[in-house]
């Protein structure tokens, strides 16, 4: 038997067991992954809450949970090419990260990645890239964020917004991100200048770049995509990652999906090479998932969370 994050109605927290399952293996062209992290992003538990956002991703009760992992190799099956029992692992799988084992088919469906984990970069650390580096790299890539543009980010501190201020950065772009007064300090270390979110951020974000802004990405909602139309960015140097159905007209939605093939693996050459740190809020052993989903969905986190397994 093995641990397994599993739902059978839709609901909050309250609606996520741990429960002992049979094993699964590996069948052919398979590998079976022994998860040791699994990355918490907002779709995880979006999907659990909302059956219309399940039924986009094509998932019914009762489910698995979860997307991001890391691991280890631990079974081949016949077939199954790139991958060797032993090989440190992360990715992405639908619906079922949050386990013990996950098996996937190689090479990966549309729901589902694998790739190797670079030596030096920790499980924790691998399990965060997947859904929210891999956004954040492409909600730049759909601007066509260059050295000498001043960015608007919304959200920055956030799991996504961690990455794309550092990316950013590191393309040459002077970085200004929206948070609460109290996370203007965090945001700093990445070299980014704050700006509070809410009435008034036009006239903030005018007064810390009086020259203005010419890009702009939303992590969170439409209020910064709005503000960048406003300040006379064009709409096609706006991208937004979590606009829901209507995002503002002419500007770009985009999301992990959209991400160029070796986005991670930019990433992780990033960590290695000192110019990316992942912040890890914090981390929750399994048993305690529902704490760790409350702990989101308050939408203050800096940085990811983390399960372990
Ligand atoms: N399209 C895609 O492929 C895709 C992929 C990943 C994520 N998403 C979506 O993108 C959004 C961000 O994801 P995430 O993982 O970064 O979320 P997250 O980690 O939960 O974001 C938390 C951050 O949001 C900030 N925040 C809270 N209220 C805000 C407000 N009113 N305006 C601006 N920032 C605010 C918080 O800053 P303070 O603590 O300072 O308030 C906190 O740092 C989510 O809606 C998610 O579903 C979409």
């Amino acid at each position: 038997m093995s641990r397994a994050v599993i739902y059978e109605a839709f609901g909050g927290p309250e609606v996520l067991q741990v429960r002992e399952v049979p094993e699964p293996h590996a069948g052919p062209g398979e590998v079976r992954v022994r998860v040791t992290a699994a990355g918490l992003n907002p779709m995880d538990w979006g999907i659990a809450a909302r059956p219309e956002v399940a039924a986009q991703f094509g998932i019914t009760v009762p489910s698995g949970f979860g997307y991001d992992f890391a691991g280890v190799v631990d079974e081949i099956g016949t077939g199954a090419e790139g991958f060797a029992v032993g090989e440190r692992v992360y990715g992405g799988a639908l619906g079922r990260a949050a386990a013990d084992f996950v098996v996937l088919a190689t090479p990966g469906g549309p729901t589902e990645s694998l790739w190797h984990t670079p030596e030096g970069i920790a499980d924790e650390v691998a399990a965060t890239l997947p859904v929210a580096g891999m956004t954040a790299a492409a909600a730049l890539a759909a601007i066509d964020l260059r050295s000498g543009d001043t960015v608007l980010i919304g959200g920055a501190a956030g799991g996504v917004g961690v990455f794309a201020v550092q990316l950013a950065k590191l393309a040459g772009a002077r970085v200004i991100g929206t948070a609460s007064q109290s996370t203007f300090e965090f945001l700093r270390q990445f070299g980014t200048e704050p700006v509070a979110y809410g009435a008034g951020l036009a006239d903030r974000v005018r007064a810390l770049a009086p020259g203005g802004v010419t890009a702009a990405t939303d992590l969170f909602g439409t209020e910064t995509a709005e503000t960048a139309l406003a300040l006379g960015v064009p709409p096609e140097r706006i991208s937004t990652i979590a606009a829901g159905p209507n995002p503002p007209v002419g500007v770009r939605p985009t999301g992990g999906f959209d991400a160029s093939p070796d986005a991670t693996a930019r990433i992780t050459d990033a960590i290695l090479a000192g110019e990316i740190t992942v912040p890890i809020a914090a981390t929750f052993p399994i048993e305690k998932i529902r704490d760790a989903v409350t702990a989101q969905a308050e939408r203050h986190v800096h940085g990811k969370i983390v399960v372990t397994l």
